[in-house]
């Protein structure tokens, strides 16, 4: 039997669609992990502190669809909401964010939709992370779907500050008292030198560390 090559649009309930981007979830997931593995064996080093992942409740889905003026059916939800799979990847220096975005933006079954470098360029707030919506396509029995995920990259310090400030707004509807968000502002400010601190630190360590290695085997020849 032929498969046929489908899009998001073949999907058609709810449950199909908690499945189809369940399963894409799985194989991105699967992906970063072997991505880590192969650091860890290979090059003696784990550029992925963590990764967590989730399918967007049914209520964000639609509360989102009505604020940007859709409908809330099943084909809306698939067409414009590009975070229903959503996958962030926790690292601990901004060079790995880079590493790894590279690495995935190589995958041949992957397709890159949209990359938004808030590192690069923060937000206002002083939101830094790197965000990549890609396509990866999920074989059913009867069809393949290529179905979207967001997949959010950031350094350890980039992420405490984006809990803490995402907790903020939720508290707050959005509407946090000024001097909070100068402070968070500023906070952003301290955790974007804390991480450049941090990388220029690792680098000398490496630097140190391969000029010990040098020295101990031209002393055992
Ligand atoms: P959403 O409608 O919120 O999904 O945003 P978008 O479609 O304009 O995309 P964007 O890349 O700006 O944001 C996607 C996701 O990044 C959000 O759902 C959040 O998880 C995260 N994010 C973006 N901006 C901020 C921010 O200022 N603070 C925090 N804590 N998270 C943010
Ligand atoms: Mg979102």
């Amino acid at each position: 039997m032929e498969l046929k090559v489908g899009n998001e649009q073949d999907i058609r309930t709810w449950e199909e669609v908690q499945l189809v981007y369940h399963s894409a979830l799985k194989q991105i997931n699967t992906k970063i992990e072997i991505i880590n593995d192969e650091f860890q064996e290979v090059h003696r080093y784990n550029p992925i502190e963590h990764i967590k992942s989730r399918i967007k409740s049914s209520e964000s889905i639609v509360k989102k669809l009505k604020r940007h003026g859709y409908e809330p059916t099943i084909e809306n939800m698939v067409k414009y909401i590009n975070d229903i799979a959503g996958i962030r990847v926790i690292c601990s220096f901004t060079s790995d964010i880079y590493r790894i975005a590279d690495i995935i933006s190589n995958q041949s079954d992957l397709s890159i939709l949209a990359i938004k470098d808030y590192i690069q360029n923060p937000k206002s707030s002083g939101y830094r992370s790197y965000h990549m919506v890609v396509t990866i396509p999920v074989c059913l029995s009867d069809r393949i779907i290529d179905t979207k995920v967001e997949i959010q990259i950031r350094t350890v310090a980039m992420d405490f500050w984006a809990s803490l400030e995402h907790k903020i707004q939720y508290k707050f509807e959005g509407n946090a008292p000024a001097h909070i968000n100068t402070e968070l502002t500023e906070c952003a400010h301290m955790v974007s030198e804390l991480d450049a601190r941090m990388l220029s630190l690792n680098n000398e360590i490496q630097e140190i560390a391969a000029l010990m290695e040098r020295e101990r085997q031209e002393q055992s020849r």
